[in-house]
């Protein structure tokens, strides 16, 4: 009697979702559940009774293994959109892009003016040696730069450093390749600074050579100008400085009247209303011969950008460590930037 109810339960339990499964795996099959205590009555039976009951209750507990497993196979389970509620209005995952790095956005727009004038990409390592950082630039062996104040030495035995420039890589290229050279060369640099907004312990150039017949002073003025224009914006107010570099002869400066304050005088231009942002000048002949190129039949220009500086006029960047700290929010403004130009 008993048994016949607890049968027609088995057979018209709802199965349809996990919850339901659940409990009537609770109620039939495990242990504390209804079938188990009726199995623990049959004890009390006597002998010939507790062998029916028990074999129709071994047959409600198949039923019911058999239920559930047929209800487990025919039922998917909810996958993640099942779940979600079918509502159209419902506010979409919303997708945050990365963000290139502003110094990578400067690096990758000055790659792409320079080359359109046929400049290739060069490199070099950031570890160096006397002989690529100073000496084959003409550096005299008592010049103030080759000192620990201002250079990382990492093995000052054997003047191992890191570098303090990017024109290592000018001695790099023209010690394996023969004019004519056109090579454009970023990379990090460092210098034994006390960390300010306005200076760091590493920072970042990029490099150019041009080494051919004839080339000359009045090609480095257009190159330069030519930059600066396409980089900034035709008009952007910039001057020349005469200058001393010991790899250069003649050398200047480039500054650009600052963007920042727009020329009124701010903390990056020092009040002035200009910030540097390159040096340049003709390869010393000295350095030509250095690296194994005739001086008496090519010359060369050559010009080192500081690509902190120029971020920091593109920009509007008042504090130089703004590049190396990571701020999510600082990085988050850069977000699309990369189709800006
Ligand atoms: N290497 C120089 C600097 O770090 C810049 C420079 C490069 C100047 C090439 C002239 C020519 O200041």
């Amino acid at each position: 009697m008993e048994l016949t109810a607890l049968e027609q339960e088995i057979l018209s339990y709802a199965l349809n979702t996990a919850e339901a499964r659940a409990s009537f795996r609770q109620r039939f099959l495990r242990k504390g559940g209804i079938l188990e205590a009726l199995f623990a009555q049959l004890r009390t039976l006597p002998e010939t009774e507790r062998r029916t009951m028990g074999a129709r209750l071994q047959n409600l507990r198949t039923l019911a293994q058999q239920r559930l497993s047929e209800a487990e196979a025919t039922t998917p389970t909810p996958t993640s959109s099942q779940s979600l509620p079918a509502d159209p209005t419902f506010p979409h995952k919303i997708f945050q892009p990365g963000a290139r790095h502003p110094l990578s956005l400067v690096e990758k727009r000055v790659v792409r003016i320079f080359q359109r004038l046929g400049y290739t990409l060069a490199e070099g390592p950031e570890i160096e040696d006397d002989w690529h950082n100073f000496s084959a630039l003409n550096f005299e062996p008592d010049h103030p730069a080759r000192d620990m104040q201002d250079t990382f030495f990492i093995d000052p035995e054997r003047q191992i450093l890191l570098r303090t420039h990017t024109s290592t890589v000018q001695v790099r290229v023209m010690e394996r390749q023969k004019p004519p050279i056109r090579i454009l060369a970023p990379g990090r640099v460092y210098r034994h600074e006390t960390i300010s907004a306005r200076a760091h312990v590493y920072f970042h150039q990029i490099e150019g050579l041009w080494v051919d017949e004839g080339v000359s002073a009045a090609h480095l003025k257009a190159t330069l100008s030519y930059f600066v224009a396409a980089f900034f914006g035709e008009g952007t107010p910039m001057r020349w400085r005469a200058s001393y570099f010991p790899f250069t002869e003649m050398s200047a400066e480039v500054d650009i009247g600052c963007l920042i304050c727009g020329g009124k005088g701010c903390p990056v231009c020092k009040h002035t209303g200009w910030v540097e942002v390159l040096g340049c000048g003709m390869v010393d002949p000295n350095v030509l011969s250095a690296c194994g190129i005739d001086s008496e039949r090519y010359t060369g220009l050559a010009f080192g950008l500081g690509v902190e500086r120029l971020a920091q006029l593109l920009y509007q960047i008042p504090d130089l460590r703004l590049f190396s700290q990571n701020n999510y929010l600082f990085l988050q403004a850069f977000q699309g930037y990369e189709h800006a130009f």
